[in-house]
């Protein structure tokens, strides 16, 4: 059924400021397009650009899956071969944008919190182009987020009263930043596990930390982070880190598996460590929603970036 409850947003930056009604709005709305409901339509071309100044395969694919499929124009940005390689700015790249006709950028940056300086230009006359954040550094992670709350409420219908264990690198993890604080929003009782040094006391508002095996059996939802080596040049746990130890002590391997509850589910936001967090054999598992999960973002991701059109009035839409 069409959702009648739009969700409309000027830029989609962080899932904090986000109502619980808004989050349901955005779900139900990624379901309908999901169940093959129609996308708007737009009563003019609207430009999109997708920058990643990080890695990504499933994020930046599944943005512009979802973009083409609301019938935008893709417009290509390789910071690789751009002047940002000439010391330009963010700022300054952005500006290029607004001034060629881009409406839309959706943005991954090592930098927590980059897109403030866009969204609240501050010294700057003017710059106003809608902004997407397709994760900030280790600060958040809207879309994986959102996209990870479509996965649990299509499975269980609800949040209320769900157990979700959130395991691995915690500190360094955007995904798990956006999500242990949304679950808590939403009902969910929230659980963490992993290396204690990966672990932050700032968490305890959210959760309790747990021994993995102690969770096993009471979980709902096992979420595995993945181990951010690229994020650990200043850690000293790194020279030490041993991927076998590592698996034995905190993975899902086959006899935690089948230790779950029958109706438990395992998520990853991927890229998965094989045999790190999980073992390679499990990840097309019945339980485990990895590839639902990047299924699920396609239409998550249509659902976000219809609210920034909304909110931006672009295309004809309120
Ligand atoms: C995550 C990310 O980039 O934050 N990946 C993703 O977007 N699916 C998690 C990760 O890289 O470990």
């Amino acid at each position: 059924m069409e959702n009648l409850n739009l969700v409309s947003l000027p830029h989609f930056v962080s899932v904090e400021n986000l109502s619980v009604e808004e989050v349901e709005a955005l779900i139900n709305r990624a379901e309908y397009f999901k169940n093959g409901g129609a996308t708007p339509n737009l009563t003019e071309p609207i430009c999109i650009t997708n920058m990643f100044f990080e890695d990504s395969s499933r994020t930046h694919t599944s943005f512009e899956m979802a973009e083409r499929k609301l019938g935008l124009t893709v417009i290509p940005f390789d910071p690789a071969h751009s002047s940002v390689n000439k010391g330009e700015t963010l700022y300054d790249t952005s500006l290029i944008m607004e001034a060629v006709g881009v409406n839309i950028e959706v943005i991954r940056h090592s930098q927590n919190e980059y897109y403030q300086n866009l969204i609240r230009p501050q010294n700057h006359q003017h710059l106003d182009i809608g902004i997407i954040n397709a994760g900030d550094g280790s600060g958040q992670h809207p879309s994986q987020c959102l996209l990870d709350m479509m996965t649990i409420h299509e499975h269980f219908k609800q949040f209320k009263g769900l157990k979700v264990a959130i395991v691995g690198d915690i500190t360094n993890s955007r995904v798990a930043k956006s999500n242990m604080e949304l679950l808590h929003r939403l009902g969910a009782e929230v659980y963490f596990s992993g290396p204690e040094y990966w672990y932050s006391k700032e968490f305890d508002k959210y959760g309790k930390y747990e021994e993995l095996d102690k969770l096993i059996p009471e979980m709902d939802v096992m979420m595995l982070l993945r181990v951010q080596h690229e994020r650990h040049s200043d850690d000293p746990n790194e020279k030490n880190f041993d991927a076998k130890a590592y698996h034995e002590k905190y993975g899902i391997n086959k006899g935690r598996y089948k230790a779950l509850k029958p109706n438990a589910i395992i998520m990853h936001p991927g890229p998965i460590n094989h045999d790190v967090e999980l073992s390679a054999d499990l990840v097309e598992s019945d339980k485990c929603m990895f590839t639902r999960q990047m299924q699920n973002g396609v239409f998550m991701r249509m659902a976000m970036i219809e609210a920034v059109l909304r909110g931006r009035k672009l295309g004809g839409l309120k």
